[in-house]
């Protein structure tokens, strides 16, 4: 069963267990009021060095959906990249929380959105019959396994302030762009209003994080999370798995594996013929064109998804529990592998 699905395939990290464990004693207040959450909260402020609020939910769509909802109104549109999670995979929850209308933008090849194609969606400002710019969001790092460079987020949040927009990461594997930027927690957010937080594709159970910087949004986001149904009575398992992820920087040591591993993946099938990699290899996430029967013959020993059925793209994830071995091994089906 072990193979390349999904980071979401893997289990939970040994130190998130202990901890979900520790948090298991006695009784404590409920829905966030509790001192494992507070000292989390605390926590939070110290690694990612700036002031700001943190809510903790159930999954990645919540995550988004309160970001969005927190700063919109039902008249403002958000703009997002035509290749987002946000957009094409999370059902209507985006437009039926927020009430509002989405604006795909083209990204480039690299699945990134660039200042020039925003600029030109940033149109009729003030006028009552147009949907209103509020957020632009960006998916760090994106759906292809790329990463924004901190001058580029930087570059598209100056955008977003002179425009009065607020600017929005789905920061779902945001750890694995960390790791990949050698930046530390506190340099990745010095240009966010917002951010959704993942925890659990890096080996959490259950549960991701709001986090807001902009102090208007902060005021209102825990007035969101109830509304939205992202408010768990149970908080503090949630806020304790944060916890284990943050404390020694366990953080960069899982994502910095993951990533590793996907390199390792990329040198070992980059030669082969009939396969080409098609996305630069920059998180923990490898794209390729492979045949469709050589795509069969290995999904029977490996899961993974087909990203394009059309051109036979395939996407390959790994997580903090690969290993060089089961590459190892999926690079030998490959090399075994006869066309006829
Ligand atoms: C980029 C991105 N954002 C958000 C999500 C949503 O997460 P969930 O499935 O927990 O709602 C995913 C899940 O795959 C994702 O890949």
């Amino acid at each position: 069963m072990k193979g390349f699905a999904s980071d979401n395939y893997a289990g939970v990290l040994p130190e998130v267990m202990d901890a979900l464990q520790k948090a298991n004693r006695e009784h404590a207040i409920s829905y966030g009021d509790d001192d494992i959450t507070k000292s989390v909260k605390e926590l939070f402020t110290k690694v990612f060095d700036r002031d700001l609020e943190v809510v903790f939910v159930f999954n990645g769509t919540g995550a988004n959906v309160l970001s969005m909802s927190t700063a919109v109104e039902s008249f403002s549109s958000i703009l997002c990249a035509d290749i987002s999670h946000f957009y094409n995979d999370e059902s209507t929850a985006p437009e039926s929380f927020t009430g509002c209308r989405f604006i795909p933008v083209a990204s480039n090849e690299y699945g990134k959105i660039e200042p020039e194609i925003i600029e030109k969606k940033l149109i009729r400002k003030g006028d009552i019959h147009f949907a209103q710019p509020k957020i632009l969001s960006l998916t760090q790092s994106t759906e292809y396994g790329t990463v924004y460079s901190l001058e580029e987020i930087a570059a598209l949040y100056q955008l977003t302030k002179q425009h009065g927009l607020y600017l929005h990461i789905d920061g779902s594997r945001f750890f694995n762009a960390a790791a990949s930027l050698k930046a530390s927690l506190s340099d990745m957010v010095q240009h966010i209003d917002i951010l959704s937080l993942g925890g659990t594709k890096l080996g959490m159970m259950f549960g991701e994080a709001v986090v807001v910087f902009n102090k208007d949004l902060a005021k209102q986001v825990r007035f969101k999370q109830k509304q939205v149904m992202q408010l768990a009575s149970k908080t503090r398992f949630i806020a304790a798995q944060f916890e284990a992820l943050l404390q020694n920087e366990l953080w960069k040591k899982t994502a910095r594996h993951s990533n590793e591993m996907a390199q390792y993946l990329h040198k070992n099938i980059k030669d082969f013929s009939f396969i080409e990699i098609t996305k630069p290899v920059q998180a923990n996430v490898v794209f390729a064109t492979m045949p469709e029967k050589m795509t069969t013959y290995l999904q029977a020993h490996f899961p993974f998804y087909v990203w394009d059925e059309f051109t036979n793209e395939v996407r390959l994830m790994c997580a903090f529990d690969t290993t060089k071995e089961e590459i190892d091994s999926f690079a030998a089906l490959i090399k075994n592998w006869n066309p006829e």
